[in-house]
């Protein structure tokens, strides 16, 4: 037997099938009715419901079944090594209140020579992809991905929905100010993760700029700096000057080419949504592509929000007809606000993203009314 899918799960326990895809959804997996689950998902379905889930026993290959539907993207069958193709890294910028990270990745966006100033309003937007002539390899054109808005907060809400969307981590300490307890946690962050760090040392214009003393810091939180035979970047810099700025984008080039960072391109975009919002247009997003390519007209579905896109704009304002993997893009063209975080996927056409999207929207409101009815219920308990 194959394993358990929604509707045959939502009969045995006796609830409605929405109420299972709303449980799926707390779970941080997207299924419609017809879709299976892992065994971990149904188990704890049914310890929710009272009830204990038993994995069938096979004979002799008894196999575990497949793994939750939100994978299917990592598992697709197109994604053959001989596909993959490299991709630019993706760069979250982390570290203490007022060590300048803001004013860092202002400093990176005015080195995107790429980018035509004239004319266009540059519009800040929660990530970011650059352009430049790659230091090293002549003629060719080097990428790299920002990730702007994460806060610590979305960063760990993203890794936590299993996205970890973040290539590198470039931790920013103040030559001035040295490690702070928000350096730490960044660290931790980063380490939780698995994602190699840069450091930053920024503010060296600083009269009172101790680049010695970070190193030491760091060094006991076990962050070796490679000049001193350890194994961390260590980068020093001023984003007020932009001295060293450029180094850091040849150190960030030089880590992803160890990283070895490969995507399919050629296959329906999946990715995830940094942030989201409304404008005169109606709903706008920003997409990071994880693999695959987006491109306008796709049929969009992200949470319960589905739409075709309409146009895609990058960090310049330009129209792009198409975003390849790790590219940030504005999209327009949902028709609603998907919570940060969440994940978008391609689909066949808007009729399909429409139907999932509504299953889902169902499953929001099956969920909100019970809620309510909870509340409802236990105040009356206290009333009485
Ligand atoms: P939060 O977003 O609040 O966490 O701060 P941040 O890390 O983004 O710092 P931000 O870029 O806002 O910079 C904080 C202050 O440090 C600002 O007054 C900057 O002008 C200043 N600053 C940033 N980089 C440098 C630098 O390289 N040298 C000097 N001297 N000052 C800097
Ligand atoms: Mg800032």
């Amino acid at each position: 037997k194959p394993p358990i899918t929604v509707r045959a799960l939502a009969e045995k326990l006796n609830q409605k099938a929405f109420k299972i895809i709303a449980d799926l959804m707390d779970l941080g997996v997207f299924a419609n009715v017809n879709q299976t689950m892992d065994p971990d998902c149904a188990r704890a379905i049914c310890a929710k419901y009272g009830y204990r889930f038993e994995l069938e026993k096979r004979e002799r290959h008894a196999q575990v079944p497949a793994a939750p539907p939100r994978k299917k993207a990592e598992l697709d069958p197109t994604d053959r090594p001989e596909d993959l193709r490299p991709r630019p890294p993706v760069v979250t910028v982390m570290g203490h209140v007022d060590h300048g990270k803001t004013t860092l990745l202002d400093a990176i966006r005015k080195s995107n020579v790429a980018a035509k100033e004239v004319g266009g309003i540059t519009q800040h937007i929660g990530a970011y992809t650059i352009s430049f002539p790659h230091p090293e390899r002549k003629g060719e054109l080097a990428q790299i991905t920002f990730l702007d808005t994460p806060g610590h907060a979305a960063f760990s809400a993203m890794r936590a929905r299993g996205a970890n969307v973040t290539d590198i981590v470039v931790l920013v300490v103040a030559a001035d100010d040295g490690v702070m307890p928000q350096t730490i946690e960044a660290l931790n962050h980063a380490r939780a993760a698995g994602v190699p760090i840069i450091v930053a040392i920024n503010k060296m214009d600083h009269p009172a700029a101790n680049p010695l003393k970070v190193r030491q810091q760091l060094q006991e939180q076990g962050l070796i700096p490679d000049d001193w035979g350890g194994d961390t970047i260590f980068v020093e810099l001023s984003a007020l000057t932009k001295k060293g700025v450029d180094k850091l984008l040849e150190m960030i080039l030089l880590q992803a080419d160890l990283l070895e960072l490969k995507a399919n391109p050629n296959r329906p975009a999946v990715g995830n949504i940094i942030e989201s919002g409304i404008s005169p247009g109606g709903p706008t997003v920003t997409a990071l592509v994880r693999k695959g390519t987006l491109r306008v007209g796709d049929a969009l579905l992200c949470g319960p929000y589905y739409g075709k896109v309409r146009a895609l704009i990058n960090e310049d304002g330009e129209r792009l007809k198409e975003a390849g993997p790790s590219v940030a893009v504005k999209v327009l063209g949902l028709n609603g606000v998907p919570e940060p975080g969440s994940e978008f996927t391609v689909v066949e056409d808007e009729r399909k993203a429409r139907e999932i999207a509504e299953q889902r929207q169902e499953a929001l409101r099956t969920r909100a009314a019970e809620t309510r009815a909870k509340v409802t219920l236990e105040n009356l308990f206290q009333v009485l």
